[in-house]
């Protein structure tokens, strides 16, 4: 196991640039099931999930060069397999997202039910729903989802509330069913309108995507295409609050400002100084950051993926103010953490008061989940003294190259052999 360990107290100053998205990348890298031909796909960021991605990929008989760092070729000329295994689901939920594309092209997936994790139930409901009305049969055996169709045929399916990847799943299936498929009351987060987007250059043809309503017309084949990934939002938004953290300076060059525009305009409520250009945004401190509410809420809203990252920015706020997590049940696995660290934070159910401090300490912490670890990041960036952070394999799910852009921005981070756990 590995550790990372900050000394704190030094203001990030410098550029940095965005990664590939992992939330784009991950379904992107599913969809490449629905062609015979080879996908290329260029800034695909070198995270945990998407290794996985590629395991699960190979079990399923798909040929993989991802030998040029930042590109993978995928040609998913006949599938072998239709399993998606526990020891991979488990380890990473987004597996299910090859339910899909697998029901589309072959008629049968089964796919290892994901069970819960560190931060909420999580349940996939209404992706089975949505393969159900569109003709599949669903049955549990043994912890396993056994879905079979003779071929998917277009439904008219709402969905019961906004889920990410149960909208791209469905997008997944309905792109290489029989007729015509409208899927309501869909999410918007731009990595759906990213995916649907590819899926309509491999010849697909697909309306609505980043609105509530998205109809997919089905066809026979779908061929393969280039593509170079989005910028990663979320990782482009933990820059952002590392600036403010450490009452920085620093400039995030290839992200979509627009992709952030929740949090920029809450930064700029709490007090932050914010430059955006074509493909650039600017964050400069200037003292103590104002102690500002969020509620999480799905794209355009404040992004769920950037509370806990915030919620330590707002630890050292000037007053108290209250984070409210609407999308996940159990999404405050960090908080115990930057208590130890000196925070005043108290949870009661989705609701956390933050009442500002002047100063954190350094301290032993421990990851717990993916945006956990990057709120640990950036307090201890800000602490007094020495952090170390253990379970970083938790951040290596989906944050690349981390301690090495943070320390060209003069942080004092290093990963080190953990001999603690
Ligand atoms: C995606 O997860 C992201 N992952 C998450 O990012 C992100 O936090 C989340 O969307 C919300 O924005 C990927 O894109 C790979 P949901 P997803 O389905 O799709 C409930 C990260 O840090 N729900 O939009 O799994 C669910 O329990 C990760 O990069 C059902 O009840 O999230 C949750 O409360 C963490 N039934 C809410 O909906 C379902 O069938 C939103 O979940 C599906 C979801």
């Amino acid at each position: 196991m590995e550790k990372i360990v900050i000394r704190g107290g030094i203001p990030l100053k410098g550029s940095v640039t965005v990664s590939g998205s992992k939330n784009a990348a991950l379904p992107l890298m599913c969809a490449s099931l629905l062609s015979r031909d080879e996908m290329t796909f260029h800034k695909v960021p070198a995270l945990r999930d998407i290794r996985t991605t590629k395991q699960l990929l190979l079990q399923l008989g798909v040929q993989l060069d991802d030998f040029t760092p930042g590109t993978l070729r995928i040609k998913a000329r006949e599938i072998i397999d239709h399993t998606a295994p526990y020891e991979l689901v488990k380890t990473m939920r987004a597996s299910v997202m090859v339910l899909g594309p697998l029901m589309a092209r072959e008629g049968r997936a089964d796919v290892s039910l994901p069970g819960g994790c560190a931060i909420g139930a999580r349940p996939i409901d209404q992706h089975l729903k949505g393969l159900e009305a569109m003709g599949a049969s669903i049955e549990l055996q043994n912890g396993y989802i056994q879905a079979r169709a003779n071929r998917l045929e277009g439904a008219d399916f709402t969905f019961d509330l906004k889920t990410v990847t149960g909208t791209e799943n469905l997008i997944m299936a309905a792109a290489l069913a029989k007729g015509t498929t409208v899927l309501r009351n869909c999410a918007i987060e731009p990595e759906i309108t990213e995916l649907a987007g590819v899926i309509n250059r491999m010849g697909g043809c697909i309306v609505g995507a980043g609105t509530d309503t998205i109809v997919i017309e089905g066809k026979d084949r779908l061929q393969g295409i280039v593509h170079e990934i989005m910028p990663d939002r979320i990782e482009a938004g933990t820059f952002i609050m590392a600036a403010c953290i450490t009452r920085g300076d620093i400039t995030v060059s290839e992200c979509e400002p627009e992709h952030l525009a929740a949090l920029l305009e809450k930064l700029e409520e709490a007090g932050l100084k914010v430059e955006t250009s074509e493909r650039q945004v600017r964050v400069i401190s200037n003292g103590r950051v104002k102690s500002r509410n969020i509620e999480t809420n799905p794209y355009p809203g404040f992004a769920t993926d950037f509370q806990a990252q915030y919620m330590a920015l707002m630890a050292l706020g000037d007053s108290d103010c209250y984070i409210t997590e609407n999308v996940f049940e159990n999404r405050y696995m960090h908080v115990q953490e930057l208590v130890r660290m000196g925070a005043r934070i108290r949870v009661s159910g989705r609701v956390a008061k933050v009442q500002g401090v002047k100063e954190l300490s350094g301290a032993h912490v421990q990851a717990t989940d993916l945006r956990a670890s990057a709120s640990l990041i950036l307090a201890g960036l800000s602490a007094k003294g020495v952090t170390e952070i253990h379970r970083v394999y938790h951040l290596d799910r989906g944050y690349e190259h981390l301690e090495e852009k943070l320390a060209n921005l003069g942080a004092d981070v290093r990963r080190e052999k953990d001999d603690m756990l």
